[in-house]
């Protein structure tokens, strides 16, 4: 299996690992298939994602994947994080193999639970704003 450097370079030196405490959002997904657990906290000012960090239990995939996400998303507006895609998050990375594309949801879809948190945590509803969190898990492709 072939790791763009990018990805290994990540994978290697994550950026953002850890937690925050008082944490604005928190959001946790999990992968039935494969174990693999990624948590998720935001910090959040202003409607602006100050500080962001992760914990995962996932592959190596999944770690540069969340890190890279992470790094889109710090110091933007919760607009921005909303329309971030495992897609664009792979593209920045130049490439993941085909089998582990799926791990790459992992991130998306915590960050997008942990912003569910945060405006459920304003008392509003998030399903406008995020969407409705499917229910699937997604797949690894292992
Ligand atoms: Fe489970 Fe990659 S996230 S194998």
């Amino acid at each position: 299996m072939i790791y763009s450097e990018k990805v290994m370079e990540h994978f290697a030196n994550p950026r953002n690992v850890g937690e925050i405490e008082n944490a604005d959002g928190v959001g946790e997904v999990g992968n039935a298939k494969c174990g693999d657990i990624m948590k998720m906290y935001l910090k959040i000012d202003d409607g602006i994602i100050t500080d962001v960090k992760f914990k995962t239990f996932g592959c190596g995939a999944a770690v540069a994947t969340s890190s890279m996400a992470t790094e889109l998303i710090k110091g933007k507006p919760i607009e921005d994080a909303l329309k971030l895609t495992n897609k664009a998050v792979v593209e920045a990375l130049d490439g993941l193999p085909t089998v582990k594309l799926h791990c790459s949801v992992l991130a998306e879809q915590a960050i997008k639970a942990a912003l569910a948190d945060y405006y459920t945590r304003q008392g509003v509803d998030p399903e406008p704003y995020v969407g409705k969190l499917s229910d699937e898990e997604p797949s690894c492709g292992i």
